[in-house]
């Protein structure tokens, strides 16, 4: 089965089969005359974090359930997506509804059943903060289960999903709490200046705004292949921290804890010259050094083994280790094989 058209990298790739679902019920009607054992299934939402390497010996599902519904709860409202309705879609519902709460995680790719898995988060916001539960099919055993916040083990980037449950669920719908009287987040640094005059503002430009840095900076995956950050921003001590401020006083950090800083991997990137570096069709971005991009028929191979320079580069340069964000799926030798 192709996954060229599933994956916003773009690149070629093959799985053995590929399922597709319009209901919980389907799912379970499916499980039940399967003879592939679970740990030979993958799930796909919106093929947004990924990068597929050649073909994946594996049966990919996923799960295209649609339908929003909003429930009122006090001065909140829960809504209910399914997790095949596209992210920025819901965004965009809910604020035309008149809630807030997603603005600042407008134009995300991808869909609502990943959302959790990762934790999607954008200026200062992540989705756990709006998070209340979410229902998946247990792949072993075919039940029902609902997941409440506590469950979910979220993290930067991270998530139970993601760890110690990896494989064994299909997300199949998920449930946020929303404002009815905006609380707007204007903490991030772009967005600071939104907060000199809050008088006409309203969510909906909040997220307005978001777009209009989002599409100044991060390429649109229908005309430039890219997958969003590549890495993750790498947490460190203070101590390390420390030390790299005094080499590097133009340091792009964020702290963390007491203990730890949060540093712009983006930062790290573009100071070794590698915005805009391209190995053939393979490339980092030229508006976001944390970006890799496809420039027509880069492989995933070849996106990896960039990925793996840029790596060892930021490692020789300043002695931080950068993890991938993306889900790497195939053969993954050269990310395994740290230098
Ligand atoms: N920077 C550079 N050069 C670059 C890129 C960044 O110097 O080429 C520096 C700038 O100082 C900039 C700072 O790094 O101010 C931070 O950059 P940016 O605001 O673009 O955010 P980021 O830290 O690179 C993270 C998320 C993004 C999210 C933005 C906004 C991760 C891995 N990435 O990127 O999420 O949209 O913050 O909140 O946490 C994603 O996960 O796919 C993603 C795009």
């Amino acid at each position: 089965q192709p996954l060229t058209a599933l994956n916003t990298f773009g690149v070629e790739a093959t799985c053995d089969n590929l399922f597709r679902f319009t209901s919980e019920q389907d799912i379970q009607d499916w499980l039940a005359g399967m003879p592939i054992a679970p740990e030979k299934f993958f799930v796909l939402g919106g093929g947004s974090n990924l990068l597929l390497l050649g073909h994946i010996p594996l049966t990919f599902l996923k799960a295209d359930i649609t339908g929003i519904t909003y429930e009122k709860s006090g001065a909140q409202v829960l809504v209910t997506a399914g997790a095949g309705v596209n992210w920025h879609d819901l965004v965009l519902d809910s604020l035309e509804q008149g809630y807030s709460g997603l603005e600042n995680l407008s134009l995300i790719p991808g869909n609502v059943g990943a959302a959790p898995i990762q934790n999607i988060g954008a200026y200062g916001v992540e989705l756990e903060q709006l998070f209340v539960s979410l229902n998946a099919i247990d792949l072993y055993s075919g039940e029902k289960v609902v997941f409440e916040h506590k469950d979910c083990e979220f993290g930067y980037r991270d998530s139970v999903f993601k760890n110690r449950c990896k494989g064994q669920y299909l997300i199949t719908s998920v449930t946020l709490k929303l404002n009815i009287n905006p609380k707007l987040v204007l903490t991030y640094g772009p967005l600071k200046a939104l907060s000199d005059n809050t008088d006409n503002l309203s969510a909906k430009k909040v997220s307005d705004e978001v777009i209009r840095i989002r599409q100044s900076k991060l390429p649109n995956p229908e005309t430039l292949g890219n997958a969003g950050s590549f890495f993750k921003n790498p947490v460190i001590t203070n101590h390390q921290y420390n030390q790299l401020k005094s080499d590097y006083p133009e340091l792009v950090a964020y702290a963390v804890d007491d203990s730890h800083m949060k540093l712009a991997a983006g930062w790290l990137i573009d100071q070794c010259g590698l915005k805009g570096y391209r190995q053939g069709d393979a490339g980092v971005h030229q508006q976001q050094a944390l970006v890799m991009v496809n420039h027509g028929n880069a492989s995933g191979r070849e996106l990896l083994e960039l990925a793996a320079h840029v790596r060892d580069t930021v490692l020789e340069r300043f002695d931080v280790q950068l993890e991938p964000e993306v889900w790497i799926i195939g053969e993954q030798d050269i990310f395994t094989q740290s230098k």
